[in-house]
This record gives C-alpha cells, sequence and structure tokens, in this order.
C-alpha cells in the first residue's frame, strides 16, 4: 500500500494526515475543491516535509473526474475527509449538507468501485452516538439521533459504506470517529482556518486571545459537569493524524468494517479549557455565560483503547500542548492561510 488519496486533503484535517503520510512513507495524492480551505495548506505541507503532493483541484461529485484520478495515480486506498461540517449551517441548508456529503460519498463510492479500489477510511464523527447513556463511549455503544442535518450525514454515510461492505466483502472499511479535534502542527505553520466567525470552541478562543473577538460566549453553565459548562473529549490533531496513518499500516489485518474512536479518555469543561489556555499561553480569556446552545450535550468523552490495542495508537499530547499549538498557528498566522 503506498498511494494514498486523502478527499478534503486540502483541509485542517486533511493537510496534517497528508503531512504525517509523507513523514511515513507514503505517497500522497489530494482531492479538494477548496470550498473551505486553500492550497497554501498543502504548499506548507511541502514546505516542512520537503516532499511533493500531487494536487487536483475537484468536486467528489464530479465521478468521472475521480475516477480518473483514482486510475491515473493508481489509489490503493482513500481516506475521505471531504465534507461541508459546519452544525448550524447544516440546520439551515440540510439539502446542500446532504448533497454534498452523501451525494459526493456515494458518487466517490461509486468512481472507486468501478475502478476497483476498495480500501476506505472515513472521517466520522462522535456525532454519531447523539446524546449517549453513559460514558466513557466505546465503540459497541448503539448508534443516537445525532441533533442536526451535518450529524444525520456522518451516520448516513456509515450506514451506507456497511452496507457496500455487505454486498461485496471486498470493500474495507475504517470508520473512525473523530471526538474533538484541535491543536496545530508544532512548526505553527498549518492549523484549523475557519472561514467567519468559528463555530468550534478553540479557534473562537483563539479569536479572543488575538483580539479579534471580544469575548467567548459560553453556552451554559448549568449542565451535569464538574463545573456546569459542557464536557469534551479533546484531541490533537497531530495525534488524530498519527491514527489514519495507523489504520492504513494496519490495512492489510484488517477485514470488513472496523470502527475506531479517536480521541485521548478525558474529559474537559469549557471553563477548564479557558483556564488552561490562560495558563499555559499567558493570555486572557474574557468570557460571559450565556443560555445553553440548542442541540448541544452535556458529556462526551471516549475510551480510546481499541485502537491502541488494534492499532497499536497512542496520543502523544496532552491539553496543555493541545492548547499551546492552537495559539502558536494563531498568533503566527492571526489571518490564516490569507498573508
Ligand atoms: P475542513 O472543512 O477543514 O476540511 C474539509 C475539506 O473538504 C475542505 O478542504 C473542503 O474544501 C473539502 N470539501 C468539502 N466538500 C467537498 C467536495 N464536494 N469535493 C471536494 N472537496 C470538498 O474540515 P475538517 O475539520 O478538516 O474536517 C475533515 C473531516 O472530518 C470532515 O469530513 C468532517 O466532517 C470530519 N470531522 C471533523 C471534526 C472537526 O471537529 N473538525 C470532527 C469530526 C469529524
Ligand atoms: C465544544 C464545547 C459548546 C463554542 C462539534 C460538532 C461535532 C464535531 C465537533 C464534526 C460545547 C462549547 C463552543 C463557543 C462554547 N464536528 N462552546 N462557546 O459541539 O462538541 O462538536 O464539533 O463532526 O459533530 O457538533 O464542539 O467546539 O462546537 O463545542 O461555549 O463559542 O464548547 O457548548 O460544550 P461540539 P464545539
Amino acid at each position: 500500500m503506498k498511494n494514498i488519496l486523502i478527499t478534503g486533503g486540502a483541509g485542517f484535517i486533511g493537510s496534517h494526515v497528508a503531512l504525517e503520510l509523507l513523514d511515513s512513507g507514503y505517497n500522497v495524492i489530494v482531492y479538494d475543491n477548496l470550498s473551505n480551505s486553500s492550497e497554501e495548506s498543502l504548499k506548507r505541507v511541502e514546505e516542512l516535509t520537503g516532499l511533493s503532493i500531487s494536487f487536483y483541484k475537484g468536486d467528489i461529485l464530479d465521478t468521472n473526474h475521480v475516477k480518473e484520478v483514482l486510475e491515473k495515480e493508481k489509489i490503493e486506498a482513500v481516506i475521505h475527509c471531504a465534507a461541508l461540517k459546519a452544525v448550524g449551517e447544516s440546520v439551515k441548508k440540510p439539502l446542500l449538507y446532504y448533497h454534498n456529503n452523501i451525494t459526493g460519498t456515494l458518487s466517490l463510492l461509486s468512481a472507486m468501485e468501478e475502478v476497483g479500489v476498495k480500501n476506505i477510511i472515513f472521517s466520522s464523527s462522535a456525532t454519531v452516538y447523539g446524546d449517549p447513556e453513559t460514558v466513557p463511549i466505546t465503540e459497541d455503544f448503539p448508534k443516537g439521533a445525532p441533533t442536526n442535518p451535518y450529524g444525520w450525514t456522518k451516520s448516513m454515510m456509515e450506514q451506507i459504506m456497511t452496507d457496500l461492505h455487505t454486498a461485496d466483502p471486498n470493500w474495507k472499511v475504517i470508520l473512525l470517529r473523530y471526538f474533538n479535534p484541535i491543536g496545530a502542527h508544532k512548526s505553527g505553520r498549518i492549523g484549523e482556518d475557519p472561514k467567519g466567525i468559528p463555530n468550534n470552541l478553540l479557534p473562537y478562543v483563539t479569536q479572543v486571545a488575538i483580539g479579534k473577538l471580544p469575548y467567548l460566549h459560553v453556552y451554559g453553565d448549568d449542565y451535569d459537569t464538574h463545573d456546569g459548562t459542557g464536557v469534551r473529549d479533546y484531541i490533537h490533531v497531530v495525534d488524530l493524524a498519527k491514527g489514519h496513518v495507523k489504520a492504513i499500516d494496519n490495512l492489510d489485518k484488517l477485514t470488513g468494517v472496523e470502527i475506531f474512536n479517536l480521541a485521548t479518555g478525558h474529559g474537559y469543561s469549557v471553563l477548564d479549557i479557558v483556564k488552561t489556555f490562560e495558563k499555559v499561553n499567558g493570555v486572557k480569556i474574557e468570557y460571559k455565560i450565556e443560555g445553553r446552545r440548542e442541540g448541544d450535550i452535556d458529556e462526551t468523552y471516549a475510551d480510546a483503547s481499541k485502537a491502541e490495542k488494534v492499532l497499536g495508537w497512542i496520543c502523544d499530547n496532552g491539553l496543555e500542548e493541545m492548547l499551546e499549538d492552537s495559539w502558536r498557528w494563531q498568533k503566527n498566522n492571526p489571518n490564516g492561510y490569507e498573508e
């Protein structure tokens, strides 16, 4: 296994996966329509690794183009990161989200089937568990009801790939359920570059820290958690990226549909994040407690021991490193990839 295609490879997670794959000796081919990213991320990955990436600007909805790329580049496995991911926007524009994510995935899978590439590693999400009855969450927890169309697209895409394997056991399907990826590469050269006002906690915090936003809105302090604010399992994006390399490394020994939680197994609250960010970076984060955000759950964190046992994957970075690295990226690139 050598030639790996990453759909959505110019994005936050895809660019970090590209870097780790290159560093591990794989050839990386990226397919991205740049709807939520910039080619600059890939240039920087090339700069950091001293290796090159074959980049194709294209849309996964374009089945014929995807097919051409798969054949031309002799692709052996696909890491499927391409998706629209803004939860709030998905509530307002469900058709856009179902079309891009579901139809896009059907198009990609059809192209793969036609050319006989039957190995897929899918960017799934903890959102597929819905509101779990207990924590920590193991992979055999039942899937729940996601609280928004984005979450449903992830759940449905998992089902589509599972059904594909049932119909044709030659398919290998690895579902990686990410918890909350944050942080950035230690170089401070690649990181998360949200368009407009960030939806996720960490980019919001770093934009408050740099003075682009006045204060953090803390959504609720009456949850059933140690300080009343929401608890999540944050994971360093580089550790997450290494999980993908481990999945590819182990593809030969995996059969069928395999699910892995990618997480640290530790839950931290919004206020834990604020306080730790202030402590490790020496920057004050102004915040105001406000009402709950619709669709949020109180607490989620994972049991990630399956990935350790089966793939030999462990996280190297704790919360302090995640927050230092998020800040380094923001400080060095106040306008993201725009110079
Ligand atoms: P991102 O927006 O930075 O990256 C997604 C990439 O996909 C972008 O570069 C975008 O241009 C591309 N893309 C979107 N639609 C496309 C299409 N139709 N054709 C080609 N390219 C397309 O997001 P990310 O945070 O890097 O997320 C990557 C994947 O991980 C997504 O599937 C997302 O749903 C999933 N995920 C993300 C998180 C998170 O918190 N960031 C958590 C769980 C799962
Ligand atoms: C984390 C915590 C908020 C912003 C989302 C998606 C999920 C996955 C990851 C893709 C919560 C609180 C946040 C803010 C806040 N994405 N918060 N003020 O909601 O766990 O997960 O991203 O698959 O599907 O739903 O992440 O970063 O938005 O929120 O107080 O400005 O921070 O209430 O407790 P979430 P998040």
